[in-house]
């Protein structure tokens, strides 16, 4: 059985493409590949910013934690172990001024953990979670793909080597870009992913 987690984190609810995309993708793959998808939703239940209790707990021995690190270390602990159990990850992050939703931000800060999704070596530190394959889509008003904007991209590129970090290397990025240039360019825009989207999930089939 192959496992799906799907991960959206935009704060626009049924306006957001990220979460349309991500979902159009994992419900896609679900009927492929007889699969099941783990849902969660970041924007409706956002992770704490990642504290004290967190950042202690987790280097303290599990019989030495306290009640609040036994609590924050258990949260982190259920999202690494949603992305260990998945086979296939579908992200989705919409940008927020130039990078990635803060929730999906305190998501990275929970499961990026030493020791556990990374680990360090002489040759430098490397990801655990392999063997892994993930969608990311990303959204965004203005054009970043290329162009003069391109550099301002701090969404993309960020997200990627997240992921990288922690092993999570197999990306495909479907990108939503150039919404906020009036009505025809937003439909152009959806309609360009959405024949991105077909082009993927008929590879992954
Ligand atoms: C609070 C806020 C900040 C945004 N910041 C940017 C930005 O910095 N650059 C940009 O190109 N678009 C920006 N946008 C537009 C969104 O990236 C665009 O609407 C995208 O589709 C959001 O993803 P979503 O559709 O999944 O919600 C912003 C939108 C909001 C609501």
């Amino acid at each position: 059985m192959t496992n799906i987690l799907l991960v959206t984190s935009s704060p626009r609810g049924a306006e957001s493409l990220s979460s349309r995309f991500a979902n159009e993708i994992a419900e896609g793959l679900k009927a492929r590949l007889s699969a099941t998808v783990i849902t969660r939703n970041l924007a409706v239940n956002p992770p704490p910013h990642i504290g004290r209790a967190y950042i202690d707990g987790r280097v303290a021995a599990a019989e030495a934690r306290t009640p609040d690190q036994v609590e924050a270390v258990g949260l982190a602990q259920t999202m690494v172990d949603e992305v260990k159990a998945a086979d296939i990850i579908v992200l989705g992050s919409g940008m927020i001024n130039f990078g990635l939703p803060s929730p999906l931000k305190a998501w990275f800060d929970h499961i990026t953990w030493p020791g556990v999704t990374f680990g360090y070596s002489e040759a430098g530190p490397h990801g655990l979670l392999t063997g892994k394959k993930v969608y990311l889509v990303t959204a965004a008003g203005g054009i970043f793909s290329q162009g003069e904007w391109a550099a301002f991209d701090f969404q993309t590129g960020y997200l990627r080597h997240l992921l990288g970090f922690i092993g999570l290397t197999d990306v495909e990025v479907i990108r939503v870009e150039g919404t906020v240039f009036g009505p025809e360019a937003a439909q152009a825009a959806i309609a360009a992913t959405e024949a991105q989207l077909h082009a993927v999930l008929e590879k992954a089939a």
